[in-house]
């Protein structure tokens, strides 16, 4: 793992250079890099392979990216293990789970909800919201009615599991969202279909033990997700008022249009966080970016060295990469 530890474009030639030497199928497909990967495609942030395997199932049969984003959103939604998204998801300080999630296609369609609560899959609604109503985002008890309208099922998403380490949390009361770097694992997903279209979705609980009302980038187009068919994708995880404060996800997707590759792309937009920051502050946060290109590259970078994603294509199934990170 030492050749983890580099910085920057360092790190990323290492990690390349190792990855082809230890898995023969990287020799001529480096990830992450610049390198073509082919479609269909599919990246999420995090190890997150039950997510893939789902979102996969319908890209290998031909299906369209926003099918298989949807579907892979809501595997973590559903798992009560995973506790930054859905359900199980920690909750904010007063014990109430709230969910914000988003989705985007190729056409810049686009649909988004958040502070929603008592419903396990906020990424269809979102859908919902795209495909039913003439709005963009619907946020709190409008997301909630609308989503009852839709059918979708009302659920209590507190387990016993959330109750106990917030019954925990509130012994001492200490939000610290800038230092525990990796728990902030929001499920960001993008896909390139074999057709050549280009979707992403993102999903959280946000952060947990956060100010009730509060909501991080994960809902918001153009801060934890962007997509643009012509050009690429991205979406983010991390401490949501960061990604906000640069419009994360849609700079990424501006800089490949510009001509920097996704790793590029996701580099720069990671050292202009940390610029506005600076060193000594950014050095807590914890944030990180994943883009995929029109063509199929794939980028990732993050602020610190904790940050995973993972890979589903032709020759990788549901492959989890680590990120190089601009911190050691
Ligand atoms: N990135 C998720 C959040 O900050 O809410």
């Amino acid at each position: 793992m030492s050749a983890f530890k580099s910085t920057g474009r360092r790190k990323f030639l290492k990690l390349s250079a190792l990855a082809a030497t230890a898995i023969p199928f990287f020799r001529f497909r480096t990830v992450p890099g610049n390198s073509k990967i082919g479609s269909p495609v599919l990246v999420s942030t995090w190890r997150n392979t039950d997510a893939n395997a789902a979102a996969w199932k319908v890209l290998s049969s031909n299906g369209h990216a926003l099918d298989a984003v949807e579907q892979g959103a809501r595997v973590p939604e559903a798992n009560p293990k995973d506790t930054s998204v859905g359900y199980g998801g920690l909750p904010d300080r007063e014990g109430i789970v709230t969910l914000d999630a988003c989705i985007m296609d190729e056409k810049s369609n686009c649909g988004s909800v958040a502070f929603v609560q008592g419903f396990k899959h906020p990424v269809s609604i979102a859908r919902m919201v795209m495909e039913k109503t003439p709005h963009v985002m619907l946020v709190g008890r409008g997301a909630e009615q609308f989503a009852a309208s839709q059918g979708f099922k009302r659920e209590n998403l507190l387990t016993k599991e959330s109750e106990r380490a917030w019954k925990e949390w509130l012994k001492k009361s200490e939000y610290k969202p800038y230092h525990n770097p990796g728990q902030h694992d929001t499920i960001g997903i993008l896909a390139l279909d074999g057709n050549g279209n280009l979707s992403g979705a993102c999903t959280t609980s946000g952060m947990a033990y956060k100010m009730h009302g509060r909501v991080g980038d994960s809902p918001i187009i153009g801060a934890g997700l962007y997509v643009d068919g012509e050009v690429g994708a991205a979406t983010a995880t991390g401490v949501g008022e960061e990604m906000i404060r640069i419009a994360g996800s849609h700079t990424i997707v501006e800089l490949m249009r510009n001509g920097r590759s996704p790793q590029e792309a996701c580099e720069e937009a990671i050292k202009r966080l940390i610029s506005k920051r600076g060193e000594e502050k950014a050095r807590e946060l914890s944030v990180a970016f994943l883009a995929l290109s029109r063509s199929g590259e794939v980028g990732a970078y993050s602020t610190n060295n904790v940050f995973e994603y993972t890979i589903s294509s032709p020759d990788h199934q549901h492959v989890v990469i680590k990120s190089p990170s601009y911190f050691n």
